[in-house]
Protein backbone atom coordinates (compact mmCIF):
# COMPACT_ATOMS: atom_id res chain seq x y z
CA UNK A 1 0.00 0.00 0.00
CA UNK A 2 1.57 3.58 -0.67
CA UNK A 3 -0.78 7.14 0.42
CA UNK A 4 1.10 9.81 -1.89
CA UNK A 5 0.14 13.07 -1.00
CA UNK A 6 -0.45 15.88 -3.22
CA UNK A 7 0.57 18.76 -1.57
CA UNK A 8 -1.83 22.08 -2.79
CA UNK A 9 -2.26 24.88 -0.05
CA UNK A 10 -6.44 24.21 0.57
CA UNK A 11 -7.28 21.68 -1.62
CA UNK A 12 -4.23 18.68 -1.33
CA UNK A 13 -5.35 15.56 -1.39
CA UNK A 14 -3.99 12.10 -1.13
CA UNK A 15 -3.48 9.50 -3.57
CA UNK A 16 -3.79 6.09 -2.40
CA UNK A 17 -2.95 2.59 -4.42
CA UNK A 18 -3.61 -0.60 -2.63
CA UNK A 19 -4.54 -4.42 -3.84
CA UNK A 20 -8.38 -4.63 -3.80
CA UNK A 21 -8.89 -1.28 -2.73
CA UNK A 22 -12.13 -1.39 -4.58
CA UNK A 23 -13.47 -4.26 -2.51
CA UNK A 24 -13.01 -2.02 0.72
CA UNK A 25 -14.33 1.47 -1.22
CA UNK A 26 -16.57 2.62 1.91
CA UNK A 27 -14.16 2.43 4.04
CA UNK A 28 -11.58 3.89 2.32
CA UNK A 29 -13.84 7.15 1.06
CA UNK A 30 -16.03 7.05 4.51
CA UNK A 31 -14.63 11.04 5.01
CA UNK A 32 -16.11 11.71 1.20
CA UNK A 33 -19.61 9.72 2.24
CA UNK A 34 -20.66 11.25 5.31
CA UNK A 35 -23.44 13.40 3.70
CA UNK A 36 -25.12 10.28 2.29
CA UNK A 37 -25.59 9.08 5.57
CA UNK A 38 -28.98 10.32 5.72
CA UNK A 39 -30.14 8.05 2.75
CA UNK A 40 -29.40 9.83 0.12
CA UNK A 41 -27.98 7.85 -3.25
CA UNK A 42 -24.03 8.16 -3.70
CA UNK A 43 -23.62 9.23 -7.45
CA UNK A 44 -21.20 6.94 -9.34
CA UNK A 45 -20.38 7.68 -12.73
CA UNK A 46 -19.00 4.62 -14.64
CA UNK A 47 -18.61 3.51 -18.86
CA UNK A 48 -20.27 0.53 -19.40
CA UNK A 49 -17.63 -1.63 -19.02
CA UNK A 50 -16.86 -0.27 -15.52
CA UNK A 51 -20.55 -0.67 -14.95
CA UNK A 52 -20.63 -4.15 -15.49
CA UNK A 53 -17.37 -5.28 -14.28
CA UNK A 54 -17.36 -3.31 -10.43
CA UNK A 55 -21.17 -1.92 -10.01
CA UNK A 56 -22.08 -5.21 -8.10
CA UNK A 57 -18.95 -5.53 -5.96
CA UNK A 58 -19.33 -1.86 -5.24
CA UNK A 59 -22.96 -1.88 -4.83
CA UNK A 60 -22.43 -4.58 -2.03
CA UNK A 61 -19.72 -2.82 -0.51
CA UNK A 62 -21.26 0.01 0.03
CA UNK A 63 -24.71 -1.53 1.35
CA UNK A 64 -22.56 -3.59 4.26
CA UNK A 65 -21.62 0.39 4.85
CA UNK A 66 -25.56 1.38 4.89
CA UNK A 67 -25.28 2.97 1.94
CA UNK A 68 -26.34 2.85 -1.69
CA UNK A 69 -25.63 3.55 -4.60
CA UNK A 70 -26.98 5.45 -7.79
CA UNK A 71 -25.25 4.93 -11.21
CA UNK A 72 -24.76 7.28 -14.63
CA UNK A 73 -23.62 5.31 -17.16
CA UNK A 74 -21.85 6.07 -20.55
CA UNK A 75 -20.42 4.64 -23.62
CA UNK A 76 -17.16 3.96 -23.70
CA UNK A 77 -14.59 6.09 -25.68
CA UNK A 78 -14.26 10.08 -26.56
CA UNK A 79 -17.46 10.81 -27.47
CA UNK A 80 -18.74 10.67 -23.87
CA UNK A 81 -16.85 13.93 -23.58
CA UNK A 82 -18.92 16.20 -25.11
CA UNK A 83 -21.34 18.53 -24.53
CA UNK A 84 -24.27 16.43 -24.65
CA UNK A 85 -23.28 13.79 -22.38
CA UNK A 86 -22.01 17.01 -20.13
CA UNK A 87 -25.93 18.06 -19.97
CA UNK A 88 -27.02 14.86 -19.49
CA UNK A 89 -25.15 14.26 -16.89
CA UNK A 90 -25.08 18.16 -14.49
CA UNK A 91 -28.75 17.26 -15.37
CA UNK A 92 -28.87 13.83 -13.48
CA UNK A 93 -26.74 15.48 -10.76
CA UNK A 94 -29.12 18.64 -10.26
CA UNK A 95 -31.94 16.44 -10.22
CA UNK A 96 -29.96 14.15 -7.43
CA UNK A 97 -29.90 16.85 -5.58
CA UNK A 98 -26.28 17.10 -5.53
CA UNK A 99 -24.74 20.13 -3.60
CA UNK A 100 -21.64 21.70 -2.94
CA UNK A 101 -20.54 20.09 -0.03
CA UNK A 102 -21.12 16.33 -1.87
CA UNK A 103 -18.52 14.18 -3.59
CA UNK A 104 -19.20 12.64 -6.92
CA UNK A 105 -17.46 9.18 -7.95
CA UNK A 106 -16.22 8.62 -11.30
CA UNK A 107 -15.40 4.70 -11.85
CA UNK A 108 -13.22 4.51 -15.02
CA UNK A 109 -10.87 5.68 -17.43
CA UNK A 110 -9.55 9.28 -18.36
CA UNK A 111 -12.77 9.72 -19.90
CA UNK A 112 -15.02 9.15 -16.88
CA UNK A 113 -12.78 11.04 -15.10
CA UNK A 114 -12.40 14.15 -17.26
CA UNK A 115 -16.54 14.41 -18.04
CA UNK A 116 -17.02 13.63 -14.19
CA UNK A 117 -13.86 16.61 -13.20
CA UNK A 118 -15.18 18.76 -15.35
CA UNK A 119 -19.05 18.41 -14.29
CA UNK A 120 -18.27 18.55 -10.56
CA UNK A 121 -16.26 21.84 -11.63
CA UNK A 122 -19.53 23.93 -12.83
CA UNK A 123 -22.12 21.91 -11.03
CA UNK A 124 -23.16 24.45 -8.34
CA UNK A 125 -20.07 26.74 -9.20
CA UNK A 126 -18.27 23.47 -8.02
CA UNK A 127 -18.59 20.24 -5.70
CA UNK A 128 -16.61 17.38 -5.00
CA UNK A 129 -15.22 14.32 -6.68
CA UNK A 130 -13.52 10.91 -5.89
CA UNK A 131 -11.20 9.66 -9.23
CA UNK A 132 -11.70 5.67 -9.22
CA UNK A 133 -9.88 5.39 -12.59
CA UNK A 134 -9.40 1.59 -13.65
CA UNK A 135 -7.13 2.10 -16.58
CA UNK A 136 -3.41 2.75 -16.01
CA UNK A 137 -3.27 5.50 -18.02
CA UNK A 138 -5.85 7.27 -15.21
CA UNK A 139 -4.18 5.72 -12.86
CA UNK A 140 -0.55 7.30 -13.73
CA UNK A 141 -1.60 10.26 -14.79
CA UNK A 142 -5.14 11.91 -15.86
CA UNK A 143 -6.73 11.05 -12.16
CA UNK A 144 -3.91 13.35 -10.75
CA UNK A 145 -3.77 16.72 -10.95
CA UNK A 146 -6.98 17.98 -11.49
CA UNK A 147 -7.07 18.61 -15.24
CA UNK A 148 -10.54 18.09 -16.57
CA UNK A 149 -12.12 18.88 -19.86
CA UNK A 150 -14.60 17.42 -22.89
CA UNK A 151 -13.88 17.90 -26.43
CA UNK A 152 -15.41 20.27 -29.13
CA UNK A 153 -15.66 20.19 -32.99
CA UNK A 154 -12.54 22.91 -32.80
CA UNK A 155 -10.38 20.24 -30.97
CA UNK A 156 -9.98 17.78 -27.70
CA UNK A 157 -9.81 18.98 -24.04
CA UNK A 158 -10.44 22.74 -25.20
CA UNK A 159 -13.28 23.41 -22.75
CA UNK A 160 -12.77 22.71 -19.14
CA UNK A 161 -11.05 23.64 -15.98
CA UNK A 162 -8.68 22.77 -13.23
CA UNK A 163 -10.73 20.85 -10.22
CA UNK A 164 -8.77 19.05 -8.25
CA UNK A 165 -10.23 16.07 -7.00
CA UNK A 166 -10.46 15.03 -2.90
CA UNK A 167 -9.02 11.60 -3.35
CA UNK A 168 -7.89 9.37 -5.50
CA UNK A 169 -8.29 5.68 -5.15
CA UNK A 170 -5.99 2.85 -7.24
CA UNK A 171 -6.91 -0.58 -7.48
CA UNK A 172 -3.96 -2.14 -9.41
CA UNK A 173 -5.79 -5.00 -8.96
CA UNK A 174 -8.58 -3.61 -11.53
CA UNK A 175 -5.68 -3.66 -14.16
CA UNK A 176 -6.05 -7.69 -14.63
CA UNK A 177 -9.44 -6.84 -16.67
CA UNK A 178 -7.51 -4.34 -19.35
CA UNK A 179 -6.79 -5.25 -22.66
CA UNK A 180 -3.26 -5.66 -23.30
CA UNK A 181 -2.98 -2.95 -25.49
CA UNK A 182 -4.27 -0.19 -23.19
CA UNK A 183 -1.98 -1.43 -20.60
CA UNK A 184 0.82 -0.81 -23.17
CA UNK A 185 -0.57 2.37 -24.11
CA UNK A 186 -0.88 3.24 -20.28
CA UNK A 187 2.37 1.91 -19.68
CA UNK A 188 3.70 4.51 -22.50
CA UNK A 189 2.98 7.13 -19.73
CA UNK A 190 5.12 5.57 -17.03
CA UNK A 191 7.96 5.75 -19.23
CA UNK A 192 7.57 9.09 -19.91
CA UNK A 193 8.35 9.79 -15.88
CA UNK A 194 11.20 8.56 -16.22
CA UNK A 195 12.54 10.00 -19.44
CA UNK A 196 11.55 13.36 -18.73
CA UNK A 197 12.64 13.68 -14.82
CA UNK A 198 14.13 10.13 -13.10
CA UNK A 199 17.13 8.32 -14.50
CA UNK A 200 16.94 5.88 -11.89
CA UNK A 201 13.22 4.66 -12.50
CA UNK A 202 13.85 4.55 -16.69
CA UNK A 203 16.41 1.87 -15.67
CA UNK A 204 14.18 0.20 -13.10
CA UNK A 205 11.92 -0.17 -16.26
CA UNK A 206 13.96 -0.83 -18.10
CA UNK A 207 14.80 -4.01 -16.47
CA UNK A 208 11.45 -4.66 -15.12
CA UNK A 209 8.58 -3.82 -17.99
CA UNK A 210 7.91 -7.15 -18.95
CA UNK A 211 6.81 -7.77 -14.96
CA UNK A 212 4.93 -4.67 -15.15
CA UNK A 213 2.91 -5.15 -18.08
CA UNK A 214 2.05 -8.98 -16.90
CA UNK A 215 0.43 -6.85 -14.01
CA UNK A 216 3.26 -8.65 -11.52
CA UNK A 217 1.58 -6.92 -7.89
CA UNK A 218 4.85 -5.64 -6.71
CA UNK A 219 6.46 -4.23 -9.96
CA UNK A 220 3.24 -2.47 -11.00
CA UNK A 221 2.55 -1.25 -7.38
CA UNK A 222 6.54 0.52 -7.78
CA UNK A 223 5.68 1.46 -10.90
CA UNK A 224 2.40 3.33 -10.34
CA UNK A 225 3.34 4.95 -6.89
CA UNK A 226 7.26 6.44 -8.83
CA UNK A 227 4.99 7.71 -11.63
CA UNK A 228 2.58 9.03 -9.34
CA UNK A 229 5.07 10.58 -6.92
CA UNK A 230 6.46 12.45 -9.72
CA UNK A 231 3.41 13.94 -11.06
CA UNK A 232 2.28 14.95 -7.07
CA UNK A 233 5.40 16.68 -7.20
CA UNK A 234 5.10 18.71 -10.40
CA UNK A 235 1.88 19.63 -9.92
CA UNK A 236 2.04 21.18 -6.52
CA UNK A 237 5.05 22.90 -8.40
CA UNK A 238 3.39 24.03 -10.98
CA UNK A 239 -0.38 23.23 -10.63
CA UNK A 240 -1.96 25.53 -13.75
CA UNK A 241 0.99 25.16 -15.91
CA UNK A 242 1.87 28.59 -15.71
CA UNK A 243 6.18 27.60 -16.26
CA UNK A 244 7.36 24.93 -17.78
CA UNK A 245 7.54 22.69 -14.62
CA UNK A 246 4.18 21.05 -15.40
CA UNK A 247 4.71 21.26 -19.08
CA UNK A 248 7.51 18.77 -18.72
CA UNK A 249 4.76 15.90 -18.60
CA UNK A 250 3.76 16.72 -22.14
CA UNK A 251 6.90 14.61 -23.51
CA UNK A 252 6.37 13.16 -26.59
CA UNK A 253 2.50 14.99 -27.06
CA UNK A 254 3.56 17.79 -29.49
CA UNK A 255 4.65 14.72 -32.10
CA UNK A 256 2.20 12.66 -30.47
CA UNK A 257 -0.56 15.14 -31.06
CA UNK A 258 0.69 15.09 -34.84
CA UNK A 259 0.35 11.38 -35.39
CA UNK A 260 -2.90 10.94 -33.74
CA UNK A 261 -4.35 14.19 -35.71
CA UNK A 262 -2.72 12.44 -39.32
CA UNK A 263 -4.26 9.32 -38.04
CA UNK A 264 -8.06 10.48 -37.40
CA UNK A 265 -7.69 10.43 -33.49
CA UNK A 266 -8.90 6.96 -34.19
CA UNK A 267 -7.94 2.74 -32.45
CA UNK A 268 -5.75 2.86 -35.46
CA UNK A 269 -3.50 4.14 -32.83
CA UNK A 270 -4.08 5.17 -29.77
CA UNK A 271 -2.99 8.19 -27.57
CA UNK A 272 -0.34 6.35 -25.11
CA UNK A 273 0.84 4.74 -28.51
CA UNK A 274 1.37 7.94 -30.26
CA UNK A 275 3.02 9.61 -27.16
CA UNK A 276 5.75 6.16 -26.91
CA UNK A 277 6.60 7.47 -30.40
CA UNK A 278 7.07 10.76 -30.05
CA UNK A 279 9.05 10.49 -26.95
CA UNK A 280 11.58 8.31 -29.49
CA UNK A 281 11.33 11.24 -31.87
CA UNK A 282 11.71 13.44 -29.22
CA UNK A 283 14.71 11.25 -28.39
CA UNK A 284 15.97 11.00 -31.57
CA UNK A 285 15.82 14.65 -32.26
CA UNK A 286 17.70 15.46 -29.18
CA UNK A 287 20.59 13.30 -30.65
CA UNK A 288 20.69 15.27 -34.08
CA UNK A 289 20.85 18.42 -32.02
CA UNK A 290 23.50 16.99 -30.06
CA UNK A 291 21.98 17.32 -26.63
CA UNK A 292 22.17 13.54 -26.11
CA UNK A 293 24.40 10.67 -27.55
CA UNK A 294 22.90 8.48 -30.64
CA UNK A 295 23.14 5.76 -28.21
CA UNK A 296 21.28 7.01 -25.62
CA UNK A 297 17.90 7.69 -28.31
CA UNK A 298 18.77 4.38 -29.03
CA UNK A 299 18.22 3.29 -25.72
CA UNK A 300 15.16 5.51 -25.14
CA UNK A 301 14.05 3.89 -28.15
CA UNK A 302 14.07 0.45 -27.53
CA UNK A 303 12.95 1.02 -24.26
CA UNK A 304 9.93 2.09 -26.02
CA UNK A 305 10.07 -0.81 -28.18
CA UNK A 306 10.68 -3.47 -25.64
CA UNK A 307 7.06 -2.76 -24.28
CA UNK A 308 5.86 -3.26 -27.25
CA UNK A 309 5.17 0.26 -28.30
CA UNK A 310 5.65 1.61 -31.32
CA UNK A 311 9.29 3.58 -31.46
CA UNK A 312 10.05 2.95 -35.55
CA UNK A 313 7.68 5.65 -37.48
CA UNK A 314 7.67 3.95 -41.11
CA UNK A 315 5.58 1.05 -38.92
CA UNK A 316 2.46 3.44 -38.33
CA UNK A 317 2.23 3.00 -42.28
CA UNK A 318 1.94 7.00 -42.74
CA UNK A 319 1.48 8.09 -46.40
CA UNK A 320 2.29 11.76 -45.65
CA UNK A 321 5.50 13.64 -45.87
CA UNK A 322 7.22 15.96 -42.56
CA UNK A 323 5.87 19.10 -43.68
CA UNK A 324 2.46 17.61 -43.02
CA UNK A 325 3.13 16.28 -39.75
CA UNK A 326 4.60 19.86 -38.72
CA UNK A 327 1.67 21.39 -39.77
CA UNK A 328 -0.93 19.42 -37.58
CA UNK A 329 1.65 20.67 -34.73
CA UNK A 330 1.29 24.18 -35.64
CA UNK A 331 -2.20 23.75 -35.55
CA UNK A 332 -2.50 21.76 -32.26
CA UNK A 333 -0.65 24.74 -30.59
CA UNK A 334 -2.25 27.57 -32.78
CA UNK A 335 0.84 28.72 -33.51
CA UNK A 336 2.32 30.74 -36.40
CA UNK A 337 6.19 31.20 -37.54
CA UNK A 338 9.35 29.51 -37.59
CA UNK A 339 9.60 27.93 -33.96
CA UNK A 340 7.56 26.12 -31.15
CA UNK A 341 8.68 25.19 -27.92
CA UNK A 342 9.46 21.45 -27.70
CA UNK A 343 10.06 19.23 -24.76
CA UNK A 344 13.57 17.60 -26.02
CA UNK A 345 16.13 15.34 -23.59
CA UNK A 346 19.26 16.96 -22.22
CA UNK A 347 19.59 13.24 -20.76
CA UNK A 348 17.78 10.06 -20.08
CA UNK A 349 15.70 11.47 -17.39
CA UNK A 350 16.23 15.20 -17.55
CA UNK A 351 13.68 16.89 -20.10
CA UNK A 352 13.69 20.75 -21.32
CA UNK A 353 11.83 22.95 -23.04
CA UNK A 354 13.31 23.73 -26.25
CA UNK A 355 12.45 27.30 -27.75
CA UNK A 356 14.67 27.42 -30.26
CA UNK A 357 13.01 24.24 -32.83
CA UNK A 358 13.50 25.06 -36.25
CA UNK A 359 10.35 23.76 -37.60
CA UNK A 360 11.91 23.13 -41.66
CA UNK A 361 14.38 21.46 -39.88
CA UNK A 362 12.19 19.61 -38.05
CA UNK A 363 10.19 18.76 -41.10
CA UNK A 364 13.68 17.54 -42.40
CA UNK A 365 14.11 14.95 -39.55
CA UNK A 366 10.59 13.89 -39.96
CA UNK A 367 11.27 13.04 -43.49
CA UNK A 368 14.30 10.90 -42.72
CA UNK A 369 12.10 9.01 -39.85
CA UNK A 370 9.56 8.45 -42.07
CA UNK A 371 12.06 6.95 -44.67
CA UNK A 372 11.18 9.60 -47.11
CA UNK A 373 14.24 11.41 -47.53
N1 LIG B 1 -1.36 14.99 -18.47
C1 LIG B 1 -0.54 16.10 -18.29
C2 LIG B 1 -0.88 16.88 -17.06
O1 LIG B 1 -1.62 16.41 -16.22
O2 LIG B 1 -0.39 17.97 -16.92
Amino acid sequence: MAVIPVALAGRGYDVVIEENLLGRLAAAAAPWLQNYAGGRKVPFVADTNTHRLYHAGVDANLTEHGFAAEWFVVEPGEDAKSWSSLARLTDWLLALGVTRSDHVFALGGGVVGDLVGFACAILKRGCGFVQVPTTLLAQVDSSVGGKTAINTAAGKNLIGAFHQPSLVLIDPRVLGTLPDREMRAGYAEVLKYGLLGNAAFFGWLEANSAAVLAREPQALEHAIATSIAMKARIVAEDERETQDCRALLNLGHTFGHALEAETGFSDRLLHGEAVAMGMALAARYSARRREISADDAERAARAIAAAGLPADLPALGLTCDGARLVEHMRHDKKKEGKTLPFLLLRNLGEAYMARDVDLRDLAVFLDDALGRS
